[in-house]
Parts: structure tokens; sequence; C-alpha cells
């Protein structure tokens, strides 16, 4: 069995996007990651993304050197990056949530020197659903 890794990033929304602009976003996101199994979640505030890229090592780093080159975002900053036993979005191609309460929460781990692993841990506990 490939061994499955989970990626978890921040980054910087360069322009306001419209409801449009995200449904092109997840539309793309949603075909593509079904082709090579990777499954997440984004989730969005005015101002940051924040996103969670699992499935098996080679198809999550190829998914996630594509999207960081994605214009639409910039200075896309990995807080956590491991191997795991089982997906927490198993059930999703790509889950979407527009989050402003964790919006000072993405800002923070973006913007600060060094990001703190427990904390980028805690906000990772935010997006998971509660019925997984
Ligand atoms: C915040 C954000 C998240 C994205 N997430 C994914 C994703 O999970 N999977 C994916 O294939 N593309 C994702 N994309 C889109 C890619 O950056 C890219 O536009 C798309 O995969 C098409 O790539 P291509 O033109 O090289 O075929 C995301 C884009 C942004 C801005």
């Amino acid at each position: 069995m490939s061994t499955l890794v989970r990626v978890f990033y921040v980054s910087a929304i360069v322009k306001p996007l419209s409801d449009v602009d995200v449904q092109a976003i997840l539309g793309a996101a949603q075909m593509k990651n079904r082709r090579v199994d990777v499954t997440g979640m984004l989730a969005q505030s005015d101002s940051h993304f924040a996103q969670v890229l699992e499935g098996r090592h080679d198809a999550v780093k190829e998914t996630l050197a594509r999207v960081a080159r994605d214009v639409r975002h910039s200075r896309v900053r990995v807080l956590l990056e491991e191997g795991i036993t089982r997906r927490q979005f198993e059930k999703w191609a790509m889950a979407w949530a527009y989050q402003e309460e964790i919006a000072h929460e993405m800002r923070h781990l973006h913007e600060c020197d060094l990001p703190d692993a427990a904390r980028a841990r805690a906000l990772l506990a935010k997006l998971v659903p509660s019925d997984v």
C-alpha cells in the first residue's frame, strides 16, 4: 500500500474573489482530485485560504506544486506535512467553507515568523467536520 500523506497550508488571496471565481477553483479542484484520489478541504476568509490535501505522496506533492503556482493566491506557506494512517476528509474531493471566524488565526499562521505546529493543528481541527 502506498504511503498516505497530509499537507496543510495557508496562503494569501491576491484580489477579491467572486462566488463564480470560487466555484471555478472548486470545480477544477474536485475534478482533478477525484482522478488522482486526493481529498481535502479548502477554507477561505476574505484575505486567506487554508487548504488540506491528503492522498498518496506523489499525488499530493504534484497537486500542491500546481496549486502553489496559481496566481489567484500567493505565498503558499506549508504549516504541516506528515504521513497519516487515515484520511480526515475521505468523502470530499475538496470540501469548502467560508470561515471568517478563523480569519485571524489564518492570518497569524501565514504571517508569523515561525509558525507553531500546535497552533496549526488547532486550526486544522476546526476545519474537520464533526461527523468524522
Ligand atoms: C486556493 C486554491 C486551491 C486549489 N486547490 C486545488 C486542488 O485541490 N486540486 C487541484 O487540482 N487544483 C486546485 N486548484 C487549482 C489549480 O491551481 C489549477 O488551476 C488547476 O488544477 C488547473 O491546473 P492546470 O491548468 O494546470 O490543468 C486550486 C487553486 C487555488 C487558488
